[in-house]
């Protein structure tokens, strides 16, 4: 029977109690890239919301790789240990703890969206990509990464990954899109390389390949674990999903559980159709219907739960992510559970008002 998005879904040893998910998203209030009672609150409030999968915003796996200072990291003991009671209190209402880890590159050392946004240029944070061309010209040119570079890096997502496990997470997304490091790798707008990480394919999604492998060793094959890809860079030249579709095919025999399906972020000129309800759908669904076994998850203006309902009832995705929906309303999930007629993602302690 096809399931709708109210049915569990298991991912090796876990499993989800809906197909509701909240999509990653920084919040930029970490001090010393340690989580605070904020994000404690903020979390665990979509958990009581009835959110299946809280996936923590975009943490950092070293100092220079934070999109700003005020995001979360996992380069220091102490950033485990913030993070505990986070995915504690996650679980502790049913839902499943997620956490994304990344690295900013060519786009790192930004000021906080409400002082501006804009590249702080501070000195002693060096801002590193896989050529020296700048996303724009405000922001820095990047360093280009040398091989030994790269092999170091590599190994800080692994920290990170054995981190976040320690942690208490019980699910783990790479952040491979939006023009942060990663996704500079796999873009040829922004990878002009020689050696072996640039120019074909298989080159340009190298450091993906060897981070999935550092972050399965030190995460482990029993829990989850997944990319967020930007499935086209929507500009001329760059990454299509015909690319990335081979991106999703490799991860798959690699051993990578889910793709999140986002878009964008390369370049700042890119034609990205954004404000268009489901515009990221047609990649979830493409995932589906050409990698086989891999989990899709869609997410981009998906605004209802009738929406989000009927892409898992036609097959288009395997999980719905919801960003700014949930930011309008962490009780969405509870309203969507009440249209669909099901009660059981109410938390017990509120029960009488449903
Ligand atoms: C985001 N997004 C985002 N994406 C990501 O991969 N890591 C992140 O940390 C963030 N941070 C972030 C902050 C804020 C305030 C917003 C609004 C968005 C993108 C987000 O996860 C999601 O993909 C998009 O917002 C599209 O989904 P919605 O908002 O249309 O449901």
């Amino acid at each position: 029977m096809q399931p709708n998005l109210l049915t569990p879904l298991t991912i090796k040893s876990v499993t989800l109690p809906s197909r509701i998910g909240m999509s990653p998203m920084c919040t930029y209030s970490a001090q010393d890239g340690m989580a605070t009672d904020w994000h404690l609150v903020h979390l665990v409030s979509r958990a009581q919301g009835g959110v299946g999968l809280v996936l923590v915003e975009a943490t950092a796996v070293s100092p220079e790789g934070r999109i700003s200072p005020g995001d979360i990291g996992l380069w220091d003991p102490r950033q485990t240990k913030a993070l505990v009671p986070i995915a504690r209190g996650i679980a502790g209402e049913g839902a499943v703890p997620g956490i994304q880890i990344a690295h900013a590159g060519r786009k790192a050392g930004c000021a906080k969206p409400w002082d501006g946004g804009k590249p702080l240029h501070l000195s002693g944070w060096p801002i590193l990509g896989p050529s020296p061309i700048a996303f724009d010209p405000t922001y820095p040119t990047p360093s280009a990464l040398t091989v030994a570079e790269i092999k170091q890096l590599v190994k800080s997502f692994g920290t990170s990954a054995a981190m976040a496990r320690e942690a208490g997470f019980k699910l783990l997304e790479i952040h491979g899109a939006h023009g942060y490091l990663i996704h500079s790798f796999l873009s040829p707008l922004s990878n002009q390389r020689q050696d072996e990480y640039g120019g074909t394919l298989e080159n340009r999604m190298r450091i993906l390949t060897e981070i999935v492998a550092v972050c399965q060793s030190r995460w482990g094959m029993d829990l989850p674990l997944g990319v967020r890809l930007s499935m086209s860079d929507w500009a001329p030249g760059g990454l299509t999903l015909a690319e990335t579709l081979q991106v999703t095919q490799v991860l798959r025999e690699a051993g990578v559980d889910f793709v999140d399906c986002s878009s964008g972020g390369a370049v700042p000129h890119a034609q990205i159709p954004g404000n268009e309800p489901l515009y990221q759908l047609p990649f979830a669904k493409a995932v589906k219907q050409t990698v086989l076994g891999i989990k899709s998850m869609a997410v981009g203006m998906i605004r209802t739960p009738a929406e989000a309902n009927q892409i898992i009832q036609e097959g288009s995705a395997d999980v719905v992510l919801l960003g700014r929906a949930l930011l309008r309303d962490p009780y969405w999930a509870l309203r969507a559970a009440q249209e669909l007629g099901d009660s059981r993602l109410v938390p017990k302690q509120y029960r009488r008002a449903f």
